[in-house]
């Protein structure tokens, strides 16, 4: 078999990876015992140091390269289970059994990750050994007042990119969707605005109607204009906002962690203020929200495949495709270290 027609490995990495803080975990699923993730092909460990600081090291003993996600921690160390090297949460060497002599050598470093614990999630930044000049992103409206917020991790087939375009596409939701949220019938002209924001960019929609499926009915029982965002924001944020009435509002903000190129974890916050109590809020809206998901979960199945099937994407687009070829931009910019400076707004039109 030459190696085209074999099928992707599933831990090559993506190549358009923007460097940033990732999200890779729940923070209350990282405890003392280590846990190994890929971030973008890459395998890494996360644990919790003798202080409860959660750290993240290249999950690849500097000694004969046993993976250290296989070990212990020992008193805030992380021990290879092969020949019981230590590493500290800075990946400098603390012990080597049986040696006389300073276990603490260059050579013997592990690389490490900068690592945090922000909004319930576990974030860890992508570039070893730096120290990151900005905080991971702060989720808007999670655990304030008011709002009920709901987590979630799901592992979505497909490249950061696709799964980014899907979470905040209009157009496949009449089909995808059809009768949770928007329908393919009666459709109506709405304005879309798509501008350029900090590190990313949003589509506003004006003049959408409250859709007529489940999705809309709970969470505005008595109708109205919708005001509705979607912003993609470097490298890795897709958020979906909806204000129906000054008493509903709904933020989805969904951290996407390409674990490998066709695989991306996505960690799903969603904030929702509703004039229903939470009980029946949390009973009703978390399945029809996984109804949702399961589809695109689907249908990205079925475009990875498709995809891989073919070699490569070949894909043709128009203005309604509001956001993909904007969001695969900003990643091959980020990717190769080019900040975007670009500043601009445009108006289309277009039938929901
Ligand atoms: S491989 Fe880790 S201690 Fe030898
Ligand atoms: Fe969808």
């Amino acid at each position: 078999m030459s190696e085209e027609s074999q099928p992707q490995s599933e831990t090559k990495p993506n190549t358009g990876f923007a460097p940033g803080w990732y999200v890779v975990a729940a923070s209350r699923d990282v405890e003392s015992k280590p846990k190994p993730f890929l971030l973008n092909g890459l395998p890494l460990v996360t644990f919790r140091d003798s202080t409860g600081q959660s750290v993240a090291l290249l999950d690849r003993c500097a000694h004969r390269n046993a993976p250290l996600s296989a070990g212990r921690v020992i008193d805030g160390n992380i021990r290879c289970h092969y020949h019981g090297w230590e590493f500290d949460g800075a990946g400098t060497c603390k012990a080597v059994p049986g040696l006389c002599g300073e276990p603490d050598h260059p050579g013997r470093r592990v690389p490490s990750f900068a690592c945090c614990d922000s909004q319930g999630w576990l974030w860890v930044y992508s570039e070893a050994d730096v120290t990151p000049y900005r905080e991971p992103y702060a989720i808007p409206c999670a655990d304030q007042p008011g709002y009920l917020t709901i987590r979630e991790r799901l592992e979505m087939p497909g490249p950061l990119d696709a799964v980014a375009e899907n979470a905040l596409d209009v157009p496949h939701t009449a089909f995808v969707h059809a009768g949770l949220f928007r329908k393919n019938k009666g459709r109506k002209p709405i304005d879309v605005v798509i501008r350029s924001v900090d590190d990313g960019v949003e589509a506003q929609f004006i003049g959408e109607e409250r859709p007529e499926g489940v999705a809309g009915r709970i969470l505005a029982p008595q109708g109205g204009e919708v005001f509705h965002w979607d912003r993609f924001i470097l490298p890795c944020i897709a958020q979906v906002e909806y204000r129906l009435s000054d008493r509903s509002h709904i933020i989805a903000t969904t951290a996407l962690t390409p674990r490998t190129q066709t695989v991306t974890d996505m960690f799903a916050t969603v904030a929702v203020k509703a004039p229903i109590p939470d009980l029946i809020l949390r009973t009703v809206f978390r399945p029809v929200a996984m109804r949702i998901l399961r589809q695109d979960m689907e249908i990205l199945r079925r475009q990875t495949e498709q995809v891989a099937r073919f070699g490569a994407e070949d894909f043709a687009s128009t203005e309604i495709d509001v956001l993909g070829l904007r969001i695969k931009k900003l990643l091959r910019e980020a990717a190769s270290g080019r900040a975007s400076s670009r500043q601009d707004e445009r108006q289309i039109k277009m039938l929901v």
